[in-house]
């Protein structure tokens, strides 16, 4: 992109797959990366940050996958300031039609002292050399100064600026600890805009974690002082409290463009379909009254709301539910509909299905149909999760299951899973409630021990056949991992979730040295 044409348009950098994959509980396999992947160049994204591919080799088999087989919006993947990290960076992004490197150091004092125990010329020179080799590869090289908003303003423009004389072509501030303000953030920002020599060259990004609730509101302020790319996730996942939320800052500058000026390329119709996928895809549930793509973002209880939504929407709605292709929960389908109307359904909310994976599903979805009368686009939605993992190992299936409980008696599950490998185990056990008792008979089938971190039941859709909708979350060692199952039958639901939980740990394989949430971060002897 020109620097001409971002003068009044902002570069929406998505990450996502990189910095929301840290996010504890977010791990994504390779063929959700892509479905995700597909679902944000849908959404109009400018640039997609896809991994980390120096973390896991698993973190470079999603880089180069996804590389391969999208088109359209810039692919970037991020690497430390060394020359390992940005060759394997190239690897992975070789067949990339566009792409960036990403290179980052750390130039506060607090992690230039304990972290990578360099003096402030020594950064400098790292990230020099590191930019000057990258760009002898890429021509496209966005630099980062990690913490770059509790670094001392005068060492950060000699950073920048010595960067973009190296040939960086994006500059990101990185708010990495959420701990700035919206007016301390701009005025960095316009710092920066009048200290560093060349600055008009390049594209200068922020980058927002929400530790304090601002990441928003920071992106926002460094918008309206010039910054021309915001780095975002789809729901503001991320590590800890998460990132800028890519739906509130894209509506923001929409909504109030008499404010900004500025605008983006997003669809802004494909964001409630993109956060529904993203939230189906982790397992990671997004609040109700979440701003823009929450439940209850439209709606309006109180009745005299509802009175002044009828005179004229206006006057309590300042964005209206269709412009982010918010639909509420719909009645899609039923027996007597076809594979076409199924495909189409799918790809409105946001899933390209293949043809074997659009066959099961419409298998699958005959037999609800048949069960229940009417099929939403929620039961769609859980119904797809086990499409898109396609010849994935290590994955159980729930066969059968029958338990008993009740006053004065001793709460007895039986439960038989299935292999993808072919096993039919068979086991039975005992616990304090019949859920229990479920998730001990499943734990010795399957030998995978877990603790239950959270448990909860909601009802997924209206009407007397609804659905019950079990969510919760495992820890394993290190991580934790979200399940989810959907039922008219509570129990069968809840086993369902368990085992979405144990096939998710089973199929991330993230080795503990590099599991998240910790960023390899570079050391002296890097
Ligand atoms: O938060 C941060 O500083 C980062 C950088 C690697 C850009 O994620
Ligand atoms: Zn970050």
């Amino acid at each position: 992109m020109s620097t001409e044409s971002v003068k009044d348009r902002v570069i929406i950098f998505d990450t996502t797959l990189r910095d929301g994959e840290q996010s504890p509980g977010a791990s994504m396999n390779v063929a959700q990366k892509l479905q995700v992947a597909l679902a944000l160049r849908d959404l109009g994204v400018d640039v997609i940050e896809l991994g980390f591919p120096v973390a896991s080799q698993g973190d470079f088999e999603a880089v180069t996958t996804v590389a391969e087989r999208i088109e359209g919006p810039i692919l970037c993947a991020l690497a430390r300031a060394n020359r390992e990290d940005i060759d394997r960076t190239w690897e992975a992004l070789r067949s990339a039609a566009r792409r960036r490197l990403h290179v980052f150091i750390a130039t506060s004092p607090l992690h230039r002292e304990y972290k990578l125990k360099m003096n402030q010329q020594e950064v400098v020179r790292r990230a020099v050399e590191a930019i000057g080799y990258a760009r002898e590869r890429f021509e496209d090289v966005q630099f980062s100064a990690e913490d770059a908003a509790r670094t001392e303003p005068e060492f950060l423009a000699e950073v920048a600026e010595r960067a973009i004389e190296a040939g960086a072509t994006t500059i990101n501030i990185p708010d990495t600890v959420g701990y700035t303000v919206p007016s301390q953030y701009s005025s960095l920002i316009a710092y920066l805009r009048r200290h560093v020599r060349g600055i008009e060259r390049v594209v200068l990004s922020v980058h927002c974690h929400n530790d304090l609730g601002l990441a928003v509101a920071n992106s926002l302020a460094a918008v309206a002082e010039g910054a021309r790319q915001v780095e975002c996730t789809i729901n503001g996942i991320g590590e800890r409290a998460g990132n800028c939320a890519l739906e509130e800052v894209v509506m923001a500058l929409r909504t109030r463009h008499d404010f900004f000026g500025v605008r983006t390329a997003v669809r802004t119709e494909r964001l409630y379909p993109t956060s529904r996928l993203l939230s189906n895809v982790t397992g990671l549930q997004v609040q109700r009254n979440k701003a823009v793509v929450g439940q209850n973002a439209f709606a309006h209880e109180a009745g005299i709301h509802q009175h002044g939504m009828l005179m004229h929407p206006g006057t309590y709605e300042i964005m209206r539910p269709e412009d982010v292709g918010f639909s509420g929960s719909h009645l899609v389908l039923g027996k007597h509909s076809g594979r076409h109307v199924l495909r189409q359904r799918m790809k409105d909310l946001g899933y390209q299905l293949d043809a074997t994976q659009l066959d099961k599903l419409f298998e699958e979805f005959k037999r609800l149909a048949d069960r229940k009368k009417e099929v939403f686009d929620a039961d769609l939605e859980v119904l797809i999760q086990g499409y898109i993992n396609p010849g994935e190992s290590s994955s159980w299936k729930l066969e059968t299951l029958s338990c008993v409980s009740g006053v004065g008696t001793v709460p007895t599950a039986s439960v038989c899973l299935e292999h993808t490998d072919g096993r039919k185990l068979r086991d039975a056990a005992c616990g304090d409630g019949p859920v229990d008792a479920v998730f001990k008979a499943i734990e010795r089938i399957t030998g995978q021990q877990v603790r239950l971190c959270s448990y909860q039941v909601t009802s997924v859709t209206d009407g007397e056949d609804a659905q019950g909708h079990v969510s919760l979350e495992v820890e394993t060692g290190l991580q934790r991992f979200q399940g989810r199952g959907v039922n008219t039958d509570i129990i069968t639901a809840s086993a369902q979730a368990f085992l979405d939980a144990l096939n998710r740990a089973a199929r991330i394989t993230v080795p503990a040295s590099v599991s998240k949430p910790v960023i390899p971060s570079i050391s002296a002897s890097a």
